[in-house]
């Protein structure tokens, strides 16, 4: 076994990124704090709840009694050198430009309690040369802490994916210098797969914002193709399970209602952001961000045209608003857009999802046969959709995934 080098993590951020690296860091025997400045989720956690689906409440609340996890709203105050994890939100403001409110306040409160000799690593998503060009900078104009080393490890969890998780998905390292690099890899290796270093930060941080970009323009592709094959009268699904049997060269993706989420409809956007301070517009990327955010309004005029060209008083119940099935995260769900354009267009819009209690206001109501179309968006596996199959409801499936409900796909 490799010798460990740090005994001590902060995670800073405890949300669907942070607070796994926190408990699988604490389960192979690191002292983990798990800080957040949300007083509301830190309570959660004391008390064993939380949303991130692949943490359960019994591992929470052992891990804490036998004092290998603390959950704090403090940033912990060590004297002894640290492993310091950043998880916080990087977000897109109303302009689509990157929001780093977050990331620079947490970088402020690490340089308050940094020792010497420890490790930054940066987890959050961002435009490329982040690590250089903002973290390092903020946290040295404002702490005296000496030999500090950087590094960037990008998380790639997908909440909910039972398949792949952080122990079989590789993750990409690199540090600011060989010392970094050394440091950020003994750390990972004990939980992570497999390590794929790279030679710089840069390349790490423009791997993590490709590889989501690479989803979203491939969605919007095949957002288009939808669009066309309506047009044109064949359906979208037989096309592109009849192009997926070319062994070599093709891989399929499936329309729906948009992207969702706080990587696919955002990471792009550091990705452009990234080019244009590079003097190059990001001319894909844009194109790939206005096909999937009109897909709620294409959606909701290919609804009218099925419903008989009027929307006005109908009852439309969507089952599943989240932004994929069997999580309970909503941020940028293309459920909500569609929402509001089926509203506007006077239809009288009811939801049932198990994992959202309510949203702005509306509460998630039972399924129900009483309405005059129902919508599959988001089919979390324990919605169950025989009261509109007995009853006979017309229903779309508007959804991405393969399973086939009894319903055709409608997009
Ligand atoms: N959610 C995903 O599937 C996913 C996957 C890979 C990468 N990422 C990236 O990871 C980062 C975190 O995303 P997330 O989904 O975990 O976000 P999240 O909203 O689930 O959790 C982030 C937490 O950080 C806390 N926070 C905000 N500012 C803070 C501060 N200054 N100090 C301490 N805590 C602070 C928030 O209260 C919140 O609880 C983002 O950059 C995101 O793009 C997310």
């Amino acid at each position: 076994m490799v010798e460990r080098l740090f005994n001590n993590l902060i995670v800073v951020g405890q949300g669907y990124v942070g607070l796994p690296l926190a408990v699988n860091a604490a389960k192979s025997g690191y002292k983990v704090y798990g800080f957040d400045i949300s007083s509301e989720k830190i309570q959660e956690l004391k008390l064993g709840i939380t949303n991130s689906p692949e943490i359960t409440k019994n591992e929470l609340l052992d891990l804490q009694k036998q004092k290998k996890i603390e959950f704090t709203t403090t940033i912990p105050n060590l004297s002894e050198k640290s492993i310091i994890v950043i998880a916080v939100p990087t977000p897109l403001n109303v302009e689509r430009k990157p929001d780093l409110y977050m990331l620079n306040s947490a970088c402020k409160l690490i340089a308050g309690v940094l020792v010497d000799q420890s490790l930054v690593v940066n987890e959050s998503t961002s435009y490329i040369g982040t690590l250089r060009n903002l973290i390092k900078p903020t946290i040295e104009s404002l702490s005296l802490a000496k030999n500090i080393s950087y590094a960037v490890a990008p998380e790639r969890i997908d909440p909910g994916n039972t398949k792949w998780g952080m122990h079989n998905t590789p993750r990409i390292i690199a540090g600011l210098d060989d010392l970094s690099m050394k440091q950020a890899v003994n750390f990972y290796s004990e939980f992570a797969g497999q390590i794929h270093t790279v030679s710089k930060p840069e390349v790490a941080e423009a791997a993590k914002l490709f590889e989501n970009t690479f989803r979203q323009v491939n969605i919007a592709l095949v957002n288009e193709l939808s669009i066309v094959a309506n047009m044109m009268d064949f359906s979208t699904h037989e096309t592109i399970g009849a192009a997926a049997t070319k062994p070599f060269g093709f891989m399929p993706f499936f329309p729906s209602i948009g992207v969702g989420g706080h990587c696919i409809p955002v990471d792009p956007g550091y990705l452009a952001f990234s080019a244009e301070n590079a003097g190059v517009e990001a001319r894909f990327i844009n194109l790939a961000n206005e096909v999937n955010s009109s897909m709620p309004a294409v959606v909701r005029a290919r609804i009218k045209s099925y419903l008989n060209g009027d929307l006005n008083g109908k009852q439309i119940q969507i089952a599943g608003i989240t932004y994929k099935p069997d999580i309970s995260d909503i941020r940028e769900s293309p459920a909500l857009d569609l929402i509001k354009e089926l509203k506007i267009a006077g239809a009288a819009v009811s939801w049932h999802d198990p994992f959202v209690k309510d949203y702005e206001g509306q509460q998630s109501v039972a399924l129900t046969s009483e309405v005059d179309l129902g919508l599959i968006v988001t089919p979390h596996s324990q919605i169950d959709f025989s009261i509109w199959k007995k009853a006979n409801v017309k229903v779309l499936d508007l959804s991405a995934n393969s399973n086939n409900y009894g319903w055709p796909k409608f997009l």
